[in-house]
């Protein structure tokens, strides 16, 4: 690296992350690696002992954030107070290891494999950039959402991050369909499978290296609704969310929205990879067949504490959000007497698959004492959340009911 390379590097990354609300001294506390090896520095393992290490950049307050090291979730009791999209700072996180620090001088997307007509392409972030884009409001949510659930709610503990409702978020995105790329690239129609790759660090478990975080898509669904995005709510993406360029799949299970892209295999075979055969499939005595997760399920979430207080006897109205993968929710029906009888909520406004729509209840808690507010969506598709989820043992697409606790005072 020439040294003046090497000095724009380094303030490229300052910048970055005084962007993401980070200052230098920070990072350097936290054991950084400064300069860029190669257009991307990692900061995993790089700590000083005993000091505080986070592999998320973006400062993580306790009142907007659940920590749990390489994720972060959102409270949804502040939900309340934002708008229809969700802030970047305040945006869910899930890292499979640390959020890396990558150079868009530098980067380069390989667009490569045996379903494309001829050798591919290897686009940079300005030659992107200068393709058509679009905007796309829709969410990304975590496949686990709602896995604490399976223990506290249904008494079948799953392993794995012990999410509550708030691994999810819905933002503007803006960047080019993967289509575009593919076409540019030569898709040919023997594609069968199109495999993009991270440039975070390998995932190590066990002793075993399963390689950067991967995850095949089936062509059409790439040819579809698929974006190559380059920014979130208007602004670059932060570096936790994928800068300089994530994938973003509407609809699907987060882990397709594939961050920090550095290749795209396009291949006229299936293909696989940990996160199709291991992670990210159904298993347990419900699912022989071990299906493999594409679609979101549908959920709902009051924008309210566990536990908040309802004063008795007064007037109140209570919001939540709700969402499908698949279609656009019709309805929330309310429940506050443990499933005996159903109220509907009103929905503001509709809003289609893959995105939430807002609900209001207004209700007047009479009797004092704890209570539990139940809310049921149903989506276009006609699927309504059930009152007990099907377990699985890696406890993804949690969709029950949730009896959210209140106490009435
Ligand atoms: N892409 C890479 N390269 N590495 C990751 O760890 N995590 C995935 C997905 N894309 C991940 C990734 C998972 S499991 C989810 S839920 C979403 O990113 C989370 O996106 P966010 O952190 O921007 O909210």
């Amino acid at each position: 690296m020439r040294p003046d390379e090497s000095t724009y590097l380094q303030t490229r990354t300052e910048q970055m992350v005084e962007r993401a609300g980070l200052r230098r001294r920070d990072l350097l506390k936290l054991g950084a690696t400064l300069p860029l090896a190669a257009g991307v520095a990692s900061w995993v393992g790089a700590a000083p002992a005993g000091a505080a290490t986070t592999p998320i950049v973006k400062p993580l307050p306790p009142e907007w954030f659940v920590n749990y090291g390489t994720n972060a979730e959102m409270r949804w009791e502040t939900a309340r107070d934002l708008g229809y999209t969700i802030p970047n700072e305040r945006f869910f996180v899930r890292d499979h290891t640390a959020t890396p620090l990558i150079d868009e001088r530098t980067w380069k997307l390989r667009v490569f494999g045996s379903g494309l007509d001829g050798p591919g392409v290897e686009l940079t972030y300005d030659q992107l950039r200068r393709m058509p884009q679009r905007d796309v409001v829709t969410a990304i949510e975590c496949a686990g959402n709602g896995r604490s659930f399976f223990a506290t709610q249904q008494g079948t503990p799953s392993p794995g991050t012990q999410w509550g409702l708030g691994a999810i978020g819905v933002a503007r995105w803006r960047g080019v369909p993967l289509r575009g790329v593919l076409e540019r690239a030569g898709i040919s129609s023997r594609a069968v499978d199109v495999m993009p790759v991270g440039l975070d660090a390998s995932v190590v478990s066990g002793g075993v290296d399963y390689g950067h975080v991967r995850r095949p898509l089936p062509v059409g669904k790439a040819l579809d609704d698929a974006l190559l995005v380059l920014a979130m709510n208007g602004e670059d993406l932060p570096p936790d969310h994928g800068f300089p360029v994530r994938l973003v799949v509407p609809g699907w299970i987060g882990v397709a929205s594939v961050k920090w892209l550095g290749e795209i295999e396009v291949s006229d075979q299936p293909l696989f990879s940990y996160w199709n055969t291991v992670q990210y499939v159904m298993t347990g005595d419900a699912y022989p067949s071990r299906p493999v997760l594409g679609a979101q399920t549908v959920k709902s979430a009051w924008e309210l504490a566990k536990g908040a207080e309802l004063p008795a006897g007064t007037p109140v109205t209570l919001t939540g959000r709700a969402w499908s993968g698949t279609s656009a929710i019709v309805s929330v029906e309310i429940s506050t007497d443990q499933g005996a009888s159903w109220t509907p909520a009103r929905l503001q406004g509709q809003r289609g698959a893959g995105t939430w729509t807002l609900f209001r209840y207004a209700c007047r808690p009479l009797e004092a004492g704890p209570a539990q507010l139940w809310a049921r969506a149903t989506d276009g598709s006609g699927r309504t959340q059930p009152l007990v989820a099907t377990f699985n043992s890696n406890g993804y697409l949690f969709d029950a009911v949730v009896r959210h606790p209140v106490m009435v005072r």
